[in-house]
């Protein structure tokens, strides 16, 4: 099922159209005020112990239990959760195609070198054979271990229908002059689109790094054909445009990255907070997938995941009923 999303009118960065994203930020600064007290009143009870004080029992047995959950938490975050992928499995009926499409969807890889995640990539590619594989930006955290694994990937992955890529923020603010994507099996898109046939279906796969001329690679869209969109941020999805695409594939929001349980996302770095933080979302007539994507923020940012597992997404295209 599809969550309604209304489309909006062209939404500026303001406070007054996108009040969430303060609220995020309250929240966030609520989290860590939090986190400081119980590790602030941990130490206090430790020395508090150590030089034979008395206190509440009960007080301190609670705040020593929940700063050793949060070290737990922490250690999970750190160790366990970044390489424990998801491949989440979605379902798009439209009247444009007569036989399913598989899409294999993979976003922010911010690679740090080759490891458990780049290999566990290519086995899911093996085993879910897509028609084609698409990328949607943030590719390396550091122009050396980083560059090699991404390199290594883009020349190991393969489709029988082509494997297309935008650059993400990070690619266009500090990688803009390294060869990403050149001599691999990624054909980047920035402004353009092609035309791929796959089992007689028709599609138009277009996009545009970050920044880049979006619209050019729309209005050129073949008429009839199955319009993806590729672009690496959700932050275009109230453009009027984007309702001459079928399909929007975004990342940049890493579902949050470290999620509270029953609020999702702390932080998203969308200019429209939490509204597209992650999963599938219905604007008018277009349909929008924001995957978590696979890697973690680079430097200066620490290497975790907490409830907001890695994430690529097979993307099944499939003919609406009654239309074949
Ligand atoms: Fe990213």
């Amino acid at each position: 099922m599809i969550p309604a999303i209304p489309l909006r009118e062209k939404i500026g960065h303001t406070l007054a159209e996108a009040p969430d994203k303060w609220v995020q930020y309250l929240v966030l600064l609520l989290f860590l005020v939090a986190v400081l007290s119980v590790y602030v009143s941990a130490a206090a009870i430790l020395v508090g112990m150590f030089l034979k004080r008395p206190g509440g029992r009960r007080i301190r047995q609670v705040i020593l239990g929940l700063a050793a959950a949060g070290i737990l938490c922490m250690a999970w975050g750190a160790f366990v959760e970044p390489d424990w992928i998801e491949v989440s499995q979605v379902r798009i009926p439209t009247p444009k195609v007569s036989s399913p499409v598989r899409i294999l969807h993979i976003t922010d890889t911010h690679c740090d070198g080759w490891g458990p995640r780049e290999e566990r990539l290519l086995e899911i590619v093996r085993q879910e054979k897509p028609d084609l594989i698409v990328f949607t930006g943030d590719s390396i955290n550091n122009p050396e271990d980083g560059l090699r694994a991404f390199r290594r990937l883009g020349t190991s992955l393969k489709a029988p229908s082509g494997c297309f890529a935008v650059g993400g923020n990070w690619d266009v603010w500090y990688w803009n002059e390294l060869n990403l994507f050149g001599g691999t099996s990624w054909k980047a898109l920035d402004g353009e689109g092609a035309l791929v046939t796959v089992r007689g279906n028709r599609l138009w796969v277009c996009g545009a790094a970050y920044g880049g001329p979006w619209r050019t690679a729309l209005k050129t869209a073949p008429p009839g054909a199955f319009t993806l969109f590729l672009y690496h941020t959700p932050d275009l999805a109230p453009e009027p445009e984007l309702q001459d695409a079928d399909l929007y594939l975004a990342g940049h929001t890493h579902g949050g990255q470290v999620c509270l349980p029953f609020y999702g996302a702390l932080v998203t770095m969308s200019k429209y907070g939490k509204a597209y933080e992650s999963g599938l979302y219905r604007i008018g007539t277009c349909a929008l997938y924001v995957c978590r994507g696979l890697g973690m923020e680079g430097d200066p940012a620490p290497r975790v995941r907490f409830c907001c597992r890695p994430e690529v997404a097979l993307i099944e295209l499939v003919p609406e009923p009654g239309h074949r």
